[in-house]
């Protein structure tokens, strides 16, 4: 049984997550006969073990506290992390547009701190793998450490290589390629060597400057489909009988996401109809250039 599975009366060594009325939250691992100190008084353990989720309990000073088991989008922005994650919002919409589905062989980089890494295992399932690649050990052993404890030990299909995608990929044949680096533009040639037709790649990319140098790159190399970029905002709501409204204040910018499809082999991308803007790739423009739209000698 993993994390993603669990359900049942609350057993020793699972997490679970108490919430005050206040709405400040603890994660406690259950261990029999531990306390857990707050301000509010000592909760004892043993007074969640065997209970099913959802109970209240008080602590020794009559505070209440609600149980719950962590959410897989509770867990991924309370874990520990060496580097920056995906937030859930992100990654929902990575798992929609980049048509992540069950027995899908993905591969990702960076894994930085498993946060994603643990979104792609629950879509692709038990018949799926995935490959994921990270540069630096120290974040490696943390995504370790945050995925086990939140999918469980028993990950067939996953393989976590320490080392750079671009040499250390052993996939030969991916379904679905995901980027969060910071040059996703140079995992080009190896989408175009291992994704299957119909494949996707997506990059996940913070500023605008990467997002059109990621854009332009697949467009200069043809053998992909139209990239599409978008972003999501989210925005939560304070909701109290008529005061009915968006909250004040909220994440105004995560990163943009980008898809494109893996043409057959020997054909090439339709490109656009529409005509660039007047400009777009004059002589100001230094990046890469579509087919079509290479400077002129005297430009
Ligand atoms: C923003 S973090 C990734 C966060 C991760 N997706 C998550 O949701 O927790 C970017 C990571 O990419 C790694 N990285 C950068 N270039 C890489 C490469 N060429 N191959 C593998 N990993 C790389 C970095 O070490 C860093 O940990």
């Amino acid at each position: 049984m993993t994390s993603f599975t669990r359900s049942g009366p609350l057993v020793e060594g699972e997490w679970v997550r108490l919430t005050d009325p206040k709405g400040r939250k603890h994660n406690v691992q259950l261990e029999p006969g531990k306390e857990f100190s707050t301000k509010k008084g000592q909760i004892r353990h043993d007074d969640m073990l065997g209970q099913p989720e959802g109970i209240v309990i008080q602590s020794s000073l009559d505070h209440p506290y609600q149980v719950f088991r962590p959410l897989l989008f509770e867990y991924v922005v309370s874990m520990p992390r060496g580097a920056a994650i995906i937030y859930p919002k992100d990654a929902a919409q990575i798992v929609a547009q980049a048509d992540i589905y069950p027995g899908a062989r993905v591969v990702e980089a960076g894994a930085g701190s498993g946060s994603l890494t643990a979104y792609l295992l629950r879509a692709i399932g038990p018949t799926g793998t995935l490959g994921s690649y990270e540069l630096r050990e120290e974040f490696a052993e943390n995504v370790r450490k945050n995925v086990h404890q939140v999918a469980g030990d028993d990950l067939p299909g996953w393989t976590l290589t320490v080392g750079d995608v671009r040499d250390a990929v052993t996939e030969t044949e991916i379904d679905r390629l995901i980027l969060d680096m910071v040059d996703p533009w140079t995992c080009i040639p190896l989408a175009s060597e291992r994704l299957v037709p119909g494949g996707i790649v997506c990059a996940y990319v913070a500023t605008t400057t990467q997002l059109s140098l990621f854009v332009e790159s697949i467009r200069a190399d043809g053998g992909f489909t139209e990239p599409r970029a978008w972003e999501t905002l989210e925005r939560d709501w304070h909701l109290q009988g008529l005061a009915v409204r968006p909250q004040h204040s909220m994440n105004g910018h995560t990163a943009f996401l980008v898809t494109a499809r893996r043409m057959a082999p020997g054909h090439r991308s339709m490109g656009t109809s529409r005509r660039p803007a007047p400009g777009a790739y004059g002589p100001d423009y230094k990046g890469p250039r579509p087919a079509g739209l290479e400077l002129a000698e005297d430009d």
